[in-house]
This record gives structure tokens, C-alpha cells and sequence, in this order.
């Protein structure tokens, strides 16, 4: 694919297994990924492919990445400075910030409303993106201000508004990047928000898989929980290969060692074919597929 010259400028490697870039550790090669190292370089990027109507993809922490084949379109994975500043109740971080290590700062500065990000991956881009989300907790609930880029390159700063956020949605798809954000959250004593991450990280590992997963597969139909669903449909310890449905919570499948983009393929076709089958229930993927 001949690139312009303004974006082979910006920082990018060749030819990298998504096996490394995800959670999941499991798809095809990422044949060009773009690391920008500031802002400008990320709009700089987002320009180049308006201008070239180029298609993109960005990857946050690859925790909710299921990438099928090999992705010969640019990806954009921001390396931006991971600094988070504290002014009052308000925690800021760039897009690129380990999301658990957020939750843990939000704690030292002695303030509440992320406890239950503590077990929860990837970036703080991902997590805003998707409005991710545990124990009655989500982005949505917190988020202050945020700073994106639009599909044409042009910078965004604004609150969220009603219409903007939902379950494990937002608006921010479609080629938005986010760049940073912040929560407003509540003064409190560190060591009982340190109880309250202690009480979550202690019921998600009694619940949760250890093994490589992107988290719980599908979205959870509304007023059911899909774990359940997959569950009762007998399906916990189904394997294809190396892919299986966790013995443990039924809404991981998980790679239990080499599994491959076919093997969670046909996992996938399964069970959804399963709890459609027993159910009547239609399950959509959490997960982004690519
Ligand atoms: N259940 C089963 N069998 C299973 C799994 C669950 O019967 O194999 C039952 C549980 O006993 C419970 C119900 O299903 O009665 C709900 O299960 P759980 O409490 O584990 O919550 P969930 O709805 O499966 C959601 C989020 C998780 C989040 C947990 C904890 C979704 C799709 N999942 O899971 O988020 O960690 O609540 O708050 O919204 C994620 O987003 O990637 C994720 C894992």
C-alpha cells in the first residue's frame, strides 16, 4: 500500500502478530503499526488518512480485540506520554494511561469512584471508548471532560451530554481517537477505597478466568446475563482447539495456549448457534472482532 511520506514520518513498525498486541493473544499480523509519540503526530496521522480517504483502525490496550486475519489497513496505537495529574476531585490522564493503574492512582490521591476499574485492562482510550464497566460501575458515571479527535482530524474537547454514552457503547467509534480524559470523583480515605478495589479484585478472581482472555465475549442481553445464558445452554468447558469456553464463567472464551483466529471462529458460531437453538436469543459480541 503506498503511504504518503507524511505518515511513514510518524514512528511505525511492520509486520507485528496480533498474538502480541492483545489480551487474547491470538490472530494475524498487524502489517503496519503507528505508535504516534504526541498529539500532533496523532492528528497528523488522522489527516493523512482523511485526506487519502484512507481507512483506519486503533488499537488501546488490544483487551477487547479479537483480530481474525492480517490488517493491511494503518493502526494507530497512541504513545503518548502515560503522565495523570490530580487538581481537587479531578484525576486527567492521556488516552495511553494503564487503566488499572489509574484506578490505583484515583486511590493514593485518596479518591473514589474508580474502585471498580481496578480489575479491569487495557488503556484509558479503550476503557472511555467502550465505557467499560464492572460492578454496577462505568466510564459514563465518572467521566468529567474528554479530548478527541473526529474521523476528519479535527480537536474535540467536551463533557459527555445524554445520548453519548450507554452500555458498553459510546459515540467515539467510527475513527474518533481519544487523546485524554478526566474523572470527577469523591474525596475519601484511601485505605477504604483500597478495601472496596481488595473486595472486587477478590470476587473477579473467584468469577473470572486467569487464562487469556478480551474480557466477557458478549454483551449481556438486556435483563439476562450471557454467562448465564451459555451456562444453562451446557456449554462451559467447550473446546475447539485451544479455544474454550471458561469452566469458570461461561462469558470468557479463552486461549488456553496456541488457540487460532479459526478455532475462536468457529467457538464463537457455536455458541451463539447454542443459546440461539435453546434460548431464542440473538448474542452480539462484546469483543470487537477484526
Ligand atoms: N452466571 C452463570 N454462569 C456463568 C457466569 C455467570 O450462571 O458461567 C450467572 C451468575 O451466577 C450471575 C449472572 O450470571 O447470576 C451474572 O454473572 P456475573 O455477576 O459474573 O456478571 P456478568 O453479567 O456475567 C458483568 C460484566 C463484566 C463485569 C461483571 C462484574 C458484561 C458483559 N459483563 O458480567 O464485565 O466484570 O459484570 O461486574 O457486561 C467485560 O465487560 O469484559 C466484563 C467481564
Amino acid at each position: 500500500m503506498p503511504f504518503p511520506d507524511a505518515l511513514l514520518a510518524i514512528p511505525h513498525r511492520r509486520d507485528i502478530p496480533f498474538s502480541r498486541l492483545t489480551t487474547l493473544g491470538v490472530g494475524g499480523l498487524c502489517r503496519w503499526l503507528f505508535e504516534p509519540r504526541t498529539e500532533e503526530e496523532a492528528q497528523r496521522f488522522i489527516h493523512c488518512c482523511f485526506n487519502e480517504k484512507m481507512p483506519y483502525r486503533i488499537l488501546g490496550g488490544g483487551a477487547n480485540i479479537l483480530a481474525l486475519g492480517d490488517v493491511e489497513e494503518p493502526v494507530l496505537r497512541l504513545n503518548l506520554d502515560g503522565e495523570c495529574r490530580v487538581e481537587g476531585s479531578l484525576i486527567q490522564a492521556s488516552a495511553s494511561h494503564g487503566h488499572i493503574l489509574l484506578a490505583e492512582k484515583a486511590a493514593n490521591a485518596g479518591l473514589s469512584g474508580l474502585e471498580w476499574a481496578a480489575g479491569i485492562p487495557g488503556r484509558l482510550g479503550g476503557a472511555i471508548r467502550m465505557n467499560a464497566g464492572a460492578h454496577g460501575g462505568e466510564w459514563a458515571q465518572v467521566l468529567d471532560r474528554y479530548r478527541f479527535l473526529t474521523p476528519e482530524g479535527d480537536l474535540v474537547e467536551k463533557s459527555p451530554e445524554a445520548g453519548d454514552f450507554s452500555y458498553r457503547w459510546s459515540h467515539l467509534q467510527g475513527g474518533h481517537l481519544i487523546l485524554s480524559a478526566s474523572a470527577r470523583l469523591v474525596p475519601s480515605e484511601t485505605a477504604a477505597i483500597r478495601a472496596a478495589m481488595q473486595v472486587f479484585r477478590v470476587k473477579r478472581a473467584a468469577s473470572q478466568p486467569k487464562e487469556r482472555s478480551a474480557g466477557c465475549f458478549f454483551k449481556n442481553p438486556i435483563g439476562d446475563s450471557a454467562g448465564r445464558l451459555i451456562d444453562a445452554a451446557g456449554l462451559k468447558g467447550q473446546r475447539v482447539g485451544d479455544a474454550m469456553v471458561s469452566p469458570l464463567h461461561a462469558n470468557f472464551l479463552v486461549n488456553q495456549g496456541k488457540a487460532t483466529p479459526a478455532q475462536f471462529q468457529e467457538l464463537m458460531a457455536i455458541v451463539r448457534e447454542a443459546v440461539f437453538q435453546t434460548y431464542g436469543v440473538v448474542l452480539e459480541t462484546e469483543v470487537e472482532i477484526w
